[in-house]
């Protein structure tokens, strides 16, 4: 265990009695599920019902996920100008491009980006004609509801078709994830038991189409080392290829943690991404306290770039978080805003190679775009993925 994840597993002394008790009823119906399904489900599922059971999961019941007080905090969160630079982009395809005036952000959090977004356009003469948001977590859609109003409107699924911009900012790394071990020269499939009253890793034969993936990655990256352990992230994939089908004209923005395959899947990478946050405190252990913790995996870029690719998606651009936010524009913004110490250092976290301005990476793919986009001028790395 590493020394933050056992400062989390402090922190759950403090827990408080009725949370313990909702984590318990939750661990309790996805014992039930392991029972009915004979004894063991598949990783995925588990991160699915963790993360998204109705009136149970972390994104369907726990309250104050965002933010200081909550469990983590993410780039438009940390500094307004995350959102200002964005609306560079979102501007420049809107009125270079000449694509409709239309923004469609997927899972929009506390609503604080949406909120930055439609400001900052409307200041550059490029306020959106409609502004919506799919949101899966009944209580975000509330806070984002009660932030936005009439700004926004919610839908429950995407549209059959959409021409402008679509935004998700670290979306894909909670969706369900698969995950794998390679052992005894077999490919495993890692899925969650019960013992005793505990919930625990066990592992399967792989299905046929995580053997499949696997077996693509080593084709691609090369043999990974006996007791490698990592995930892979066929939901993501499978969001994305939808995402050909009804994005008709415009660019999506896909910003997330994640690297290009064989970065991701490097031989040193022998225990995966996998990573779960309670209270600011990164640790290893999903099962631990499901439902109070959020899971998350990081983005195969390559992947997530050929399934846009094979969906008749165009890619556009990929680079670091720090290079798109430097290429809109962020550090004039930051001149001209006249911040005081504490808000700069904010905005310089967004920055920060050592933080989420390289870990953090924006993929750009659409359809029925000319020319470069502003935010890959400089840096764009897509020959890498
Ligand atoms: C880590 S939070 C990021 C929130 C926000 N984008 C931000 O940057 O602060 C993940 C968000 O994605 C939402 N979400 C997860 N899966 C989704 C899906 N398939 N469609 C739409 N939203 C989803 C969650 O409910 C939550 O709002």
């Amino acid at each position: 265990m590493t020394d933050s994840a056992r400062s989390s597993f402090a922190a759950a002394q403090t827990v408080a009695p009725e949370a313990l008790a909702h984590s318990r009823r939750l661990a309790l119906r996805i014992a039930e599920e392991i029972d009915r399904a004979g004894g063991w489900i598949t990783f995925d599922r588990y991160m699915q019902l963790a993360l998204y059971e109705a009136g149970l999961g972390y994104y369907a019941a726990k309250p104050g996920k965002i933010g200081p007080e909550g469990d983590f905090v993410t780039a438009p969160e940390i500094s307004p100008l995350f959102a200002r630079a964005l609306a560079a982009q979102v501007a420049q395809v809107f009125e270079r491009m000449r694509i409709a005036r239309r923004v469609l952000e997927f899972g929009a959090g506390s609503g604080a980006l949406a909120g930055d977004l439609i400001r900052e356009l409307a200041r550059l003469g490029a306020a959106p004609e409609s502004y919506g948001i799919v949101e899966v977590s009944p209580d975000l859609r509330a806070e984002q509801q009660a932030r936005l109003g009439g700004a926004v409107k919610w839908l429950d699924v995407p549209p059959e078709e959409f021409e402008g911009v679509v935004i998700a900012n670290e979306v894909l790394d909670v969706m369900p994830a698969k995950l794998f071990a390679r052992r005894g020269g077999r490919i495993l499939e890692q899925g969650v038991e019960v013992e005793g009253e505990e919930l625990r890793i066990g592992e399967r034969p792989a299905s046929f189409e995580l053997r499949e993936a696997v077996e693509q990655i080593e084709a691609d990256s090369g043999p990974l080392p006996e007791g490698y352990v990592s995930e892979v992230g066929l939901i993501a994939r499978a969001w994305t290829a939808t995402l050909g089908r009804w994005l008709r004209r415009g660019v999506a923005l896909l910003i997330d943690y994640g690297f290009p395959r064989h970065e991701y899947y490097h031989p040193q990478r022998a225990m995966g991404t996998l990573m779960c946050h309670f209270r600011h405190q990164a640790h290893a252990k999903p099962l631990w306290l499901p439902g109070l913790n959020d899971i998350t995996a990081h983005i195969d870029f390559t992947a997530i770039a050929r399934a846009a690719n094979d969906a008749g998606l165009d890619l556009l651009g990929y680079t670091s978080q720090a290079r798109f936010l430097l290429d809109c524009g962020i550090l004039d913004l930051l001149r001209q805003s006249a911040l005081g110490a504490r808000e700069t250092a904010d905005a310089l976290r967004l920055l920060s190679e050592a933080e989420m301005g390289e870990l953090l990476k924006v993929l750009a793919v659409g359809r029925g775009i000319g020319g470069p986009l502003l935010g890959f001028r400089s840096g764009d790395r897509l020959h890498r993925l």
